[in-house]
């Protein structure tokens, strides 16, 4: 484990109520989810960037944390039955297996709320300042909303059983992946308390590898196996989903991936620190095999 994720795992469940509630289901369902098995792209970039605007990692933390709670809970419902219908998620039952689809689209609601609530509390503010916190919800709530993540998982829906063209394919997946990946890439700089034009590379940086990083997701629904990925194979023919890989194949695919990934990397000229640990992540996620 890096350090990056060893941070984000020690902080992220200290965010969750601990006392016996009467609501205790609700509280389990949640940290069942959040429970390691994730990969936790979304804080690492958040805290890369961080550092790669000359301040502590630390400082990034709690937006790493709010980033994971909202990706968690787009997980959560993505699985649901009247979405895509997955019954494996990070190499365990689907939250609505074990808790039912009642308490998981309630645990998923409750973890959006909680995300909010670790960018606007007190210890947060007391870490960044109070203007980076109101600079991270903005960012965030704009990036998971409706323009945002739940609005390219209505593009995603709505374009099931069609063939949807290149251009609509883009734009559902900036929305509904590249949305919080950009959203981490900006506020891990928005925690350093950087310059706009920082924060708009590092939003540049993190479109280019989101639209990746989703093209490689469908790559490796027909690629990869349920055991290695966690989640079921084949879900995307199963639910007839509009994809870059249905519409262009493996190949060109992989050809896409690769220019993304230069793209985003070109981005990050702007920053004068050490750019390296971002250039090998984005290869590395170019090539991951999960
Ligand atoms: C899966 O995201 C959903 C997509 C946006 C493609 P991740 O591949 O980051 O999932 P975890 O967090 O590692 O489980
Ligand atoms: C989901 O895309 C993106 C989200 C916003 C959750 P997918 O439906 O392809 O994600 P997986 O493959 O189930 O993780
Ligand atoms: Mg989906
Ligand atoms: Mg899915
Ligand atoms: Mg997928």
């Amino acid at each position: 484990m890096t350090d990056n994720i060893k941070m984000i795992e020690e902080k992220l469940f200290s965010y969750l109520p601990e006392k016996e509630l009467l609501e205790k289901s609700l509280i389990d369902s949640m940290k069942y989810s959040l429970k390691a098995g994730g990969k936790r792209v979304r804080p690492n970039l958040a805290l890369e960037f961080c550092k790669l605007c000359n301040k502590p990692a630390e400082k990034a933390v709690p937006f790493g944390c709010a980033i994971e709670m909202i990706h968690t809970y787009s997980l959560i419902h993505d699985d649901l039955p009247c979405m895509d219908d997955d019954d494996l998620r990070r190499g365990k039952p689907s939250n609505h297996k074990i808790f039912g689809e009642d308490i998981a689209l309630l645990a998923g609601d409750a973890l959006q709320s909680l995300a909010f609530e670790v960018l606007s509390c007190e210890d947060t503010i007391r870490l960044t300042s109070a203007q980076a916190c109101i600079k991270a919800v903005n960012t965030l709530s704009k990036y998971c909303g409706a323009v945002g993540m739940v609005g390219g998982q209505v593009i995603d829906l709505e374009n099931e059983e069609k063939k949807a063209p290149i251009e609509v394919l883009q734009i559902m997946d900036i929305k509904k992946t590249g949305g919080l990946i950009k959203a981490a890439c900006e506020m891990g700089c928005i925690a350093a308390e950087a310059d706009e034009e920082k924060i708009n590379a590092a939003g540049i940086y993190g479109e280019y590898i989101g639209i990746a990083f989703q093209i490689v997701d469908d790559i490796l629904d027909v690629t990869s196996s349920s055991g290695e990925l966690g989640k079921p194979v084949g879900s995307d023919i199963n639910n007839k989903k509009s994809t870059y890989v249905s519409l262009l194949g493996i190949d060109k695919c992989i050809e896409l991936v690769n220019e993304l990934t230069d793209k985003a990397i070109n981005a990050l000229s702007v920053f004068e620190g050490d750019t390296k640990p971002l250039k090998d992540f984005a290869v590395k996620l170019a090539n991951r095999r999960n």
